[in-house]
């Protein structure tokens, strides 16, 4: 049976970073039937038209595109907000350990369920996750997306140096585990596989040319790793490549860059870099509350004119499980660099902008005819403090900031996934 919700429904006809809050439209009224939207449109029009529809009426609340994570480690959910120092202090200390956890797949199986129940109270309705070393990891990463029937990317996290013993692969292991997973998972309900090299510091230059060589036999499965995060980490990739231009080159030089490519952070590039990444079509991902929480540096939100950009927690690195919070801390980050970014801006990055950056944009991240219906509701009064700063809001987007500002996972009220409600 089609459903009909009612509220004030939230999409995106352009790109706010081209057309400013113009690329943006707020209707009355949304049509799901089939997993799909069919309409959106006023509620009298659709109220008429499908007479038959079960009606939803959500009054105020915002009806938006489920939230896109576009990086993500969900090995990482138990060490979120764990004290500590730099990058590669905090990898040693706290997130080595706990990946090696998941040579235990009962354990990676708990923690999956966690974290798709965390992403999905938090109105995070697609992610794209990186797993650990262990095929298990992978299986239960998209067991767990499957049952919950999300569209959901992911890959087994490849190491073959600079790692404790027992997260070490080998460039020829990771290539037999990676396709294995790929021909497994690629493309089965709504899972994406993804060919995942950790970072260029903890895999040889032949395990990032035997990803390559995977890349090339599956070319419409993305790529992710991370580029540029911080400068001690850019310093040591230095070291280890010695031939390298730049960091960029160390995954350029075994195939590791064009359409299809996702690197998290992205933070202190060269001329040249930032040049060859718009070349090649690559997409980057802004991850805020990681790169606060880390001391990595201020992302600088000027590629998103050359660039797809997209917007991600990176938890456990990231301090939130939330797209709020991510949204805010995006915000503020941007305002350290000169730039006040628009309400439609920041919501637009964590849907459609996400989306764009996953090369999911026909599907997910936005409320259009055809697209798959993972739709959230947001409740723009969820707390005392947010409630009063929205009275006299004059225009929708003085009514959503402060729920950007202040938002969390009670402004959740309620998340449909493929037309179904699920919370
Ligand atoms: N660089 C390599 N691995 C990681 C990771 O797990 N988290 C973050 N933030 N950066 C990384
Ligand atoms: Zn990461």
């Amino acid at each position: 049976m089609a459903d009909l919700l009612l509220g004030q429904v939230l999409s995106f006809d352009g790109d706010p970073f081209v057309q400013g809050e113009k690329a943006a439209r707020v209707s009355e009224a949304v049509l799901v039937d089939a997993g799909r939207i069919c309409a959106v449109g006023t509620a009298a029009n659709l109220r008429a038209a499908h007479p038959q529809a079960r009606v939803t009426d959500y009054g105020k609340a915002l009806i938006s595109a489920g939230f896109v994570d576009a990086h993500v480690h969900y090995p990482q959910t138990a060490i979120i907000a764990s004290w500590g120092k730099r990058l590669i202090d905090w990898l040693n200390q706290y997130t080595f350990p706990e990946e090696m956890r998941f040579a235990d797949p009962a354990y990676a199986v708990e923690v999956a369920a966690r974290y798709f129940d965390l992403a999905l109270a938090h109105g995070t309705t697609s992610m794209c996750s990186y797993a650990t070393i262990h095929p298990a990891s992978v299986d239960a990463f998209f067991d767990q997306a499957q049952a919950r029937g999300l569209r959901a990317f992911a890959g087994k996290t490849c190491m073959d140096r600079n790692a404790p013993e027992g997260l070490r692969d080998t460039a020829q292991s990771a290539y037999d585990d990676s396709k294995a997973l790929l021909t497994k998972w690629h493309g089965k309900d709504r899972l994406s596989y993804v060919i995942t090299p950790r970072f260029s510091p903890t895999s040889t230059p032949e395990q990032l040319a035997a990803m390559g060589a995977l890349w090339r036999e599956h070319p419409d499965c993305l790529m992710q790793t991370h580029l540029s995060e911080q400068t001690d980490e850019i310093a040591w990739v230095k070291d280890l490549f010695p031939q390298s231009r730049d960091y960029l080159d160390t995954y350029e030089a075994q195939g590791l860059l064009r359409e299809g490519a996702v690197y998290g952070h992205a933070i202190h590039l060269t001329a040249r870099e930032k040049a060859r990444l718009a070349e090649a079509g690559a997409s980057v991902v802004h991850c805020p509350t990681s790169n606060t929480f880390i001391g990595s540096g201020l992302f600088d939100m000027g590629l998103t004119q050359s660039l797809r950009v997209g917007l991600a927690t990176d938890t456990g690195g990231g301090s939130s499980f939330s797209m709020l919070r991510t949204m805010a801390a995006a915000y503020e980050v941007a305002q350290l660099r000169g730039q006040a970014l628009h309400p439609a801006q920041l919501w637009w990055l964590a849907t459609q902008g996400s989306a764009r950056a996953l090369r999911a944009e026909h599907q997910i991240g936005n409320i259009a005819v055809g697209h798959e219906a993972d739709l959230i509701v947001v409740n723009l009064a969820s707390t005392p403090a947010i409630e009063q700063a929205t009275r006299r809001a004059e225009d929708i987007w003085q009514a959503i900031f402060p729920t950007i500002m202040l938002g969390d996972d009670r402004a959740i009220q309620a998340v449909w996934i493929s037309g179904s409600l699920v919370l």
